[in-house]
């Protein structure tokens, strides 16, 4: 956020997606690919990046310190010095040594923020954290100014403040402030409220908490009765001026508030609202499609603003009335929202120098290694491709960055298939040793074929979740996009446990592909994917731990067929 924003009627764009978000079933992301979220949120305008929980494992410290260091300083990219720098907060639970493991995550940021909460409502106090309404307004005044001794913006959250007693609610804010809390967050923890009781709760809050005009007031929102974007905008209307939002609504459960939805409420109903944000709003269909894509996390087609069906007109439902008038059935234009992109104008023959340079502009920082293997592909892409989209370069670099550290990478793959004959196909790997590998199998189709292969080389028991496969542009040369999600096949190897709410997941890894060639594409999905489950198992290229392939030569997938 830009501290000097004054403006009574501006509204702070506080974004969960990488900790309440990446909280959600099934999302699982790689330093690097929460690194390109952070840096797209930032390129959006968002004031506030929640990057993580530092003290839920080492890996999350240390993607809040690198987000911390690499966009919350002034040079996150180069072009980009005049840009707004986002506050980097990291979540800590109201005790010492989560909020000494969020300050030392988010310290290297220009503008870093330690967020702390603790549980208000009855059931969570007396049943979560066992502990007398006295002893948490003690905790709450001990650690608000413990993370105040560190850091000078605290934001302090109630959790569950929408089950909680009002009076008691009071008196934990009014002590929040007196111990330096600069920002109060209310969370509808399990999404109970309704809009006129949220925006009631609010509207009481700041009538009632001594020294509430020092302050932020915020609202975090969840979606179980599919109010959350609801409860928000009722907030904010009786006064909050802070929005806790994540991109697609992901969350825990049934999600968080999408940040689309609230962005693009005030924006079109500015009349109703008179409220403003400092988002980007062309910025938000791409940073949708990124976190969609590298969470594997797919948008329903009907979703508000982002789904695929949301400006479904255009291709011709309603063309009639569209065509007397515009706004027969349109209320906002997709490019508003940064649909429709614009074709590049940039040939076959067109240069390194411009390739990056477009990738600036959508958000890409790309080292001279990732730049060169980009330029490569972009070329081998144009060779195939007559028009060459943004849609198109997302999806090239997109597939770059989700691979994370690579063990294995596709060097070569032939497949036989049809109506004649067994579905074959051949793979050529490259390994974690630096050597090729080549193995043929067959299964029920060329993709369970390829999968085959692969399985017989990496060697590493896994279940397939999900599969999914798309188009990126129209046209029959269009690249084709595959997803997969995956997880070990010994569940209890990857099990990850909330310190939020104490839930215990089995963790999943999403790979990402994107080629002309759908096959090709599976095939870099998958390889994507086992990637990051060996890079979660331990596995390093240079730590001398043994290859997979080198434990167990031959895997087998009898139970999946994609
Ligand atoms: O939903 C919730 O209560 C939270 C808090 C940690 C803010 O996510
Ligand atoms: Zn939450």
């Amino acid at each position: 956020m830009n501290p000097t924003v004054i403006d009574p009627n501006y509204v702070r764009i506080f974004d969960t997606t990488l900790r309440d978000g990446e909280q959600s079933p099934g999302a699982s992301l790689t330093s690097a690919e929460k690194l390109e979220i952070a840096r797209a949120l930032a390129r959006l305008g968002v004031d506030v990046i929640e990057a993580g929980f530092p003290a839920a494992s080492p890996d999350d410290a240390e993607g809040v310190r690198m987000i911390a260091e690499q966009v919350g300083n002034p040079m996150w990219g180069e072009g980009e010095t005049t840009r707004r720098v986002p506050i980097i907060c990291g979540l800590a639970r109201a005790n010492k040594q989560d909020i000494d493991a969020a300050w030392n995550a988010v310290k290297y940021a220009a503008h870093p923020r330690i967020h702390t909460f603790i549980a208000t409502s009855p059931i969570h106090m007396r049943y979560k954290l066992r502990m007398d309404p006295e002893e948490v307004v003690e905790r709450v005044k001990d650690m608000v100014a413990y993370a105040r001794s560190l850091c000078e913006d605290v934001e302090f959250s109630p959790e569950d403040a929408g089950r909680s007693e009002p009076e008691f609610l009071y008196l934990v804010l009014s002590e929040a402030i007196k111990a330096g809390a600069t920002t109060l967050n209310i969370p509808d923890t399990v999404g109970y409220t309704t809009p006129e009781e949220f925006g009631a709760l609010i509207r009481n809050i700041i009538a009632n908490v001594d020294g509430i005009e020092k302050v932020i007031v915020s609202v975090h929102c969840h979606n179980d009765l599919g109010l959350a974007t609801a409860n928000t905008l009722a907030g904010l209307r009786a006064g909050a001026r802070q929005a806790e939002v994540t991109i697609n609504g992901i969350g825990e459960r049934a999600g968080n508030t999408s940040l689309e939805e609230v962005v693009m409420t005030l924006h079109t109903r500015r009349a109703l609202f008179g409220l403003t944000t400092g988002i980007d709003t062309t910025q938000i269909t791409r940073v949708s499609r990124m976190v969609s894509t590298y969470t594997g996390i797919p948008v329903q087609p009907n979703k508000a603003i982002v789904g695929a069906n949301a400006f479904a007109h255009e291709a011709g439902i309603h063309q009639d009335g569209m065509l007397k008038h515009q706004e027969t059935y349109e209320i906002m234009r997709p490019e508003t929202v940064g649909l429709g992109r614009s074709k590049l104008v940039m040939g076959k023959h067109s240069g390194r120098h411009a390739l990056r340079v477009h990738l600036e502009e959508l958000g890409y920082k790309l080292s001279k290694e990732e730049l060169d293997a980009a330029f490569q592909r972009y070329k081998e892409l144009a060779d195939k491709k007559k028009v060459i989209t943004e849609a198109d370069l997302e999806a090239l670099v997109g597939d770059q960055v989700s691979r994370g550290e690579e063990f294995y990478t596709l060097d070569g793959l032939q497949v036989a298939c049809g109506t004649m004959g067994m579905p074959t196909a051949t793979v050529r790997l490259k390994g974690p040793d630096g050597q090729t590998h080549v193995r043929a199998a067959v299964g029920t189709g060329p993709v369970h074929a390829t999968y085959c292969a692969i399985d017989a080389i990496v060697g590493v028991p896994n279940k397939l979740l999900e599969f999914n496969v798309h188009a990126v542009t129209e046209g029959i040369d269009a690249l084709g996009e595959v997803t997969v999600r995956l997880q070990a096949e010994d569940p209890t190897l990857h099990e990850r446990t909330s310190p939020q709410n104490g839930y215990t997941r089995v963790r999943t890894f999403g790979g990402y592909g994107a080629d002309t060639d759908i096959i090709v594409a599976s095939a870099k999905a998958y390889l994507a994917a086992l990637n990051k489950l060996l890079a979660a198992s331990g596995f390093s290229k240079d730590g001398g731990s043994s290859t997979p392939n080198e434990r167990s030569q031959v895997g087998s997938r009898k139970e999946k067929n994609p």
